[in-house]
């Protein structure tokens, strides 16, 4: 890709675009790396950004950092991600935002529980949130864990891996259903792949303890306009990405099926 290719701005309010330089790339992991922009980004936490990566495609991702030093963590996946991967600090992207419903604030005992990147948009949340906090941090092995020397020092730290190459042998959820026999949490965030979530919704539901988590969705306008992320008729870019589980119990394609980039019903 050619560095600082010529790009132009869309005139519409919502789909403005900003042309921002990469001024900081952090390599967390060998899958994910953390992009700062020379922009201040306010947002609430859970919203997310159309990242426009010049000549490949424009991309959702949410604000793993906002503030003053805003950035995004992106896990290399394909095409577009792999993209990013290759870009140099000085490079120009184009961003989009920020769009949708971010979490809320609620209680004063969260448990937050994060499946591999879905850590990105619960991290400036574990950093807001106010009262007593409990993180578990899931990931395939010890590698790949994302975030763990900031969170550790904001918030009570669980590690799982699948492998057991730290922490806890399995699931997450797993690890999650195991703190909450021990304590009684106020409410629950979850981010991660949507089987994950469905597993917390069940248990939360069963508990009687409320849940956030926010979802994925293929995406293209990222502002209500082209129905492409719809789940139950909800669209997941204006309504969403976060949803709560009293919505979440009541959606029969969560943790099921989703639309692919042709707008077809696959499952999950
Ligand atoms: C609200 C939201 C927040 C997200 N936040 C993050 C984040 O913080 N970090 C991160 O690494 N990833 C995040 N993602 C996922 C990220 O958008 C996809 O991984 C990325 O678009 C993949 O593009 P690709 O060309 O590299 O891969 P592809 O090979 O094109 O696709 C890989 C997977 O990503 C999905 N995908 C591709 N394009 C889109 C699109 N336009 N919208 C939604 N899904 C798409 C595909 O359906 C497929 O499952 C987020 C997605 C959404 C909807
Ligand atoms: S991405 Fe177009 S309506 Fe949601």
């Amino acid at each position: 890709m050619k560095k600082n290719q010529a790009i132009f701005n869309i005139p519409h309010p919502f789909l403005f675009m900003h042309i921002c330089r990469i001024i900081e790339i952090k390599e967390e992991t060998s899958l994910h790396k953390t992009f700062f922009f020379d922009m201040k980004m306010e947002a609430e936490p859970g919203q997310f950004v159309m990242i426009w990566i010049p000549g490949v495609d424009e991309i959702p991702m949410s604000l793993s950092y906002i503030g003053e030093r805003a950035g995004i963590t992106v896990e290399r996946i394909g095409e577009a991600t792999e993209a990013m991967h290759e870009m140099e600090k000085g490079y120009k992207i184009g961003i989009r935002g920020p769009y949708g419903k971010g979490f809320e604030m609620s209680g004063k005992k969260a448990l937050f529980v994060a499946g591999g990147t879905g850590i990105a948009p619960l991290l400036p949340l574990i950093k807001k949130y106010g009262g007593e906090k409990h993180v578990v941090l899931g990931a395939r092995n010890k590698e790949l864990l994302l975030f763990e020397d900031e969170i550790e020092g904001i918030a009570i730290l669980h590690i799982s891996t699948d492998d057991g190459s730290a922490g806890y042998k399995g699931f997450a959820t797993d690890l999650a259903e195991k703190i909450m026999k021990k304590e009684s949490f106020d409410i629950v965030y979850t981010c991660g792949p949507e089987i994950m979530m469905k597993k917390m919704l069940d248990l939360c539901m069963e508990k009687g303890v409320e849940m956030q988590a926010s979802l994925e969705r293929y995406m293209k306008c990222g502002v209500g306009i082209c129905d492409s992320c719809s789940i139950n008729g909800y669209r997941v870019c204006k309504d969403g990405p976060v949803f709560n589980s009293n919505l979440l119990s009541r959606m029969d394609e969560f943790g099921r099926w989703k639309r692919n980039e042709a707008g077809r019903k696959v499952r999950i």
